[in-house]
C-alpha cells in the first residue's frame, strides 16, 4: 500500500526560505513515492492575534506557494483546515484525552506564551488540534522542521493512548526531519541562534519566498557573519556561517565540502555576494508561478477539490472514533 504523508503550515506571515527548505522542498519530493495532503492550518494561525484581511489573503497565498514551490495539485490534496469541520471536533474529542501537565511541557507553548502579551486557550492546545490533523487521515509519515519535533511526539504519544484505551483506532505517524545540514533548522540572518520565522517582527530576518532579487541582496549583504574570514562548516563556533552554507548547498545542489573549497578562507565578501545570486535563481521560476496562480479562481478551485476530496477521507476515522467514545450516531 502507498504511504500516507500529511503536512501543515500556518498562515501567519509570508512564507520564508526556512520554511522551503525545512518543509516544503521534501513536500515536493514525497507527492512522487506517497499520498500526500498538505494543508494550510488557518485555525492555528487564530491562536495568536491575527488581522482578519491579513489572515484571510495570507491562507489563498500559502495555498499558491505550495503549487508555485512545485506541489502538482494532480498528484497532491491541498486544502483549508477550517473547511473541513472534522479537524475542530477531532480536536475535542482528543483534548478530552490528552493532559494538562504534557502540553504545559511543550516549549513552543513556553517561547510563545512568554513573546505573547495575550496567551489564549487556544495556544495552549495547539498541538492537539495539530495532532488531529495527523490523526485523522491515518498519516504514515509527517514531514516537517525540528521545531516540530515535541509536537509530532505528542501527537503519536496521543494516538498510542487512545489505540490503548479504545482498541486500534490511529495509525502512530513517523516524523521526516531533515537534519540540521539538509534544512531541518534554518537560522535567522540576524542571530544564529534562533530559527528563522515568518512571524519575526524583523524582516531582515528572513528570506520571503516572495521577497524581489533587490531585497535578497540587501538582506544577505547585512546578514551576521563570525569572528575569522573561512567560509566552514561548523555549527557551534561557526553558527552564522554554518547557516549560510546549509541554505547556499540546498539551493544550488552542491555539497557543503565543495562551497567550503570554493571560498576556502579569502573572507565572507564573495561568498555573500554568490549566495544571493544563488538564492536568487531559486526564488524566481517561484515568484513567477505564483504571479499565475493569482488570477481570480484558479487556487480556489484546487481548495475545494482538496477540500472535497478529504472529507470523504477523514469522515470513516471520525465516525469510529466517536462511536468508540460512546457517542450516539448521528
Ligand atoms: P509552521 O507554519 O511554523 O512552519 C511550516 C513548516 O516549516 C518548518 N519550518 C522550518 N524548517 C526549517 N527551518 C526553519 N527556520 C523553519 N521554520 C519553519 C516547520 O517545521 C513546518 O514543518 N504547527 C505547524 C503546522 C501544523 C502541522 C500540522 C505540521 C499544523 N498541523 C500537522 C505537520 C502536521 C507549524 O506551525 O508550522
Amino acid at each position: 500500500m502507498v504511504k500516507r504523508v500529511f503536512s501543515g503550515v500556518q498562515p501567519s506571515g509570508v512564507l520564508t526560505i526556512g520554511n522551503y527548505l525545512g518543509a516544503i522542498r521534501n513536500f515536493v519530493k514525497l507527492q512522487h513515492e506517497a499520498d500526500c495532503i498538505f494543508c494550510v492550518v488557518d485555525l492555528h494561525a487564530l491562536t495568536v492575534p491575527q488581522d482578519p484581511k491579513e489572515l484571510h489573503d495570507a491562507t489563498l497565498d500559502v495555498a499558491r506557494l505550495f503549487v508555485a514551490c512545485g506541489i502538482d495539485p494532480e498528484r497532491a490534496t491541498i486544502f483549508v483546515q477550517s473547511h473541513v469541520a472534522a479537524h475542530a471536533e477531532l480536536s475535542w474529542l482528543l483534548e478530552c484525552n490528552s493532559y494538562f501537565g504534557e502540553l504545559r511541557r511543550m516549549t513552543q507553548f513556553k517561547d510563545k506564551s512568554a513573546k505573547n502579551e495575550v496567551v489564549t486557550a487556544g495556544l495552549f492546545t495547539y498541538p492537539v488540534l495539530m495532532a488531529a490533523d495527523i490523526l485523522l487521515y491515518q498519516t504514515d509519515q509527517v514531514p516537517v522542521g525540528e521545531d516540530q519535533k515535541q509536537h509530532l511526539e505528542l501527537a503519536r504519544d496521543i494516538a498510542i493512548r487512545v489505540n490503548s484505551r479504545f482498541g486500534q483506532t490511529f495509525k502512530v505517524p513517523e516524523p521526516y526531519i531533515p537534519p540540521r545540514s539538509a534544512g531541518g533548522r534554518i537560522m535567522s540572518l540576524v542571530n544564529p541562534e534562533e530559527k528563522m520565522s515568518k512571524s519575526s517582527d524583523d524582516p531582515k530576518s528572513y528570506i520571503a519566498l516572495l521577497d524581489p532579487p533587490d531585497v535578497v541582496r540587501k538582506k544577505i549583504r547585512s546578514a551576521v557573519t563570525d569572528s575569522g574570514r573561512e567560509v566552514k562548516y561548523d555549527e557551534v563556533n561557526k553558527a552564522a556561517i554554518s547557516n549560510l552554507l546549509v541554505i547556499y548547498s540546498l539551493c544550488s545542489g552542491q555539497p557543503i565540502e565543495e562551497i567550503e573549497k570554493k571560498y576556502g578562507d579569502s573572507g565572507y565578501g564573495q561568498f555573500k555576494k554568490d549566495l544571493a545570486e544563488i538564492i536568487i535563481e531559486t526564488l524566481e521560476p517561484i515568484q513567477k508561478r505564483f504571479e499565475e496562480l493569482c488570477k481570480p479562481g484558479v487556487i480556489e478551485e484546487i481548495l475545494q477539490r482538496g477540500r472535497d476530496r478529504v472529507e470523504a477521507l477523514a469522515a470513516p476515522t471520525l465516525e469510529d472514533f466517536r462511536r468508540k467514545l460512546g457517542l450516539v450516531q448521528r
